[in-house]
């Protein structure tokens, strides 16, 4: 049982009083929180916006105390996902679970889930205390809980010294510390986070990302669900991703199972950068890296991938940073490429390439004598770090 239940606190939305009410802060994250048993269900979930289906029979399982990130250009139904599972919108069939509970036909208040929806932004008229005892006090828990249960939230996000400033008087991050306190006062067991650092900037997201992971640390049975559009965020912070596209779920895996072998072309360009070689698929037989495909007249090894047939035409994705200049192992796999153009970024060097008419790109640590335009050059990867996608 949570503690707010513990406390004979009814479930119920902080709805957040009206959009006017809201901050004009920069921030716009959407925090909302669920106590319940831990892991979440989507099986079979549609949703659709005047008869305009924008989640399309969507299954997912989140485990207690994942993170699971879902990922997805914008208006590939993201946020769609979190307003179902928070009750805020109808799905038209499906069926959604929560702590072990189906809440498909509960409306928000009746889950049993006890849920806040968070909006953009603090309120910007009360004090950071009282925007992290919001929660609470809608559920009428008695003042000296609320004290205790802020305080613990502030010391979790490290705000405890900033609990009688206005929202105004933060900055950005701090203000989306507060904003996750407030998420947390509740004791929650399912986090719902809406592109939570999308207004930091780049500096500040990196610390907030390495927070929130910390945070996680401290709490291991928070189930999290987490919205961005950003896959490095995803890359950080989940132990699993899904990718959305166009309302459908695509790809998901572990993390890093998904950016290393990714199942498609959709997966592979929305997780990082990737050359992806037209190759033709010889033989996809005998063991995990030694299927054979052909890049124009050279033969190249890779990783087989089941329900491709061979001699028939293929993806092989390999991220820049896996191709090199030099062999890193016996019997890598080399090709011959012209360099087109070398770009220094500081910490890396960016070399773009063309091989058998097919453009290449390569990172690697800045070099002392980068290569010339026109120069041609081998390149050396793993079969391991080839990975064979369809065509299609
Ligand atoms: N209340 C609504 N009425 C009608 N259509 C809606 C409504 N809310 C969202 N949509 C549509 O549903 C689709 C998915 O929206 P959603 O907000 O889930 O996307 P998203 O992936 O969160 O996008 P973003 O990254 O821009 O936040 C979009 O095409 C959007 O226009
Ligand atoms: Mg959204």
């Amino acid at each position: 049982m949570s503690s707010a239940a513990a406390q004979g606190l009814g479930p119920g939305e902080v709805a957040a009083s009206s959009g006017a009410d809201l901050a004009s802060s920069t921030l716009a994250a959407k925090i909302s929180v669920t106590p319940s048993g831990g892991g979440v269900a989507f099986e079979g979930v549609t949703v659709a916006y005047k008869g305009n289906t924008v989640l399309s029979d969507f299954t997912l399982t989140v485990r207690p105390g994942e993170i699971m990130a879902v990922i997805g250009p914008s208006g590939s139904g993201k946020t769609t996902v979190l307003r179902a599972i928070a009750g805020f919108v109808r799905p038209v069939s499906g069926r959604l679970c929560a702590g072990g509970r189906d809440v498909t036909d509960l409306p928000p208040r009746a889950r049993g889930i006890g849920m806040v929806v968070q909006n953009y932004a603090l309120f910007p008229h009360m004090r950071v205390a009282d925007n992290v005892a919001f929660g609470l006090r809608a559920r009428r828990a008695p003042e000296h809980t609320v004290r205790a249960e802020v305080e613990a939230a502030l010391s979790m996000v490290g705000m405890s010294s900033f609990a009688s400033r206005y929202p105004r008087e933060l900055s950005g991050g701090q203000q989306q510390r507060v904003a996750i306190a407030r998420a947390l006062a509740i004791r929650p067991e399912l986090l719902l986070l809406d592109e939570p650092l999308s207004a930091l900037d780049a500096q500040i997201r990196q610390s907030m990302l390495e927070e929130l992971a910390r945070l996680h640390r401290s709490l291991p049975a928070l189930t999290v669900l987490y919205v961005t559009h950003d896959q490095t965020e995803a890359l950080t912070l989940a132990d699993r991703i899904a990718i959305l596209r166009d309302g459908k779920l695509v790809a998901l895996g572990p993390s890093r199972e998904l950016y290393q072998r990714p199942p498609n072309r959709f997966a592979a360009e929305f997780l990082g950068r990737a050359n992806l070689l037209s190759v033709i698929l010889d033989t996809p037989e005998a063991g995990e890296d030694n299927a054979t495909v052909r890049f124009g007249a050279t033969q190249l090894r890779a990783r087989a991938r089941a329900g491709i047939a061979a001699s028939t035409s293929c993806l092989l994705c390999i991220r820049p940073h896996d191709l090199s200049l030099t062999a890193r192992e016996p019997g890598a796999n080399s090709l011959a490429a012209r360099v087109r153009e070398v770009r220094w970024k500081g910490e890396l060097h960016d070399i773009a390439l063309e091989a058998e008419g097919q453009a290449l790109r390569l990172t690697t640590a800045p070099l002392r004598r980068p290569p010339e335009p026109g120069t041609m050059l081998s390149l050396y990867f793993s079969a391991a770090d080839a990975t064979l996608i369809p065509e299609s």
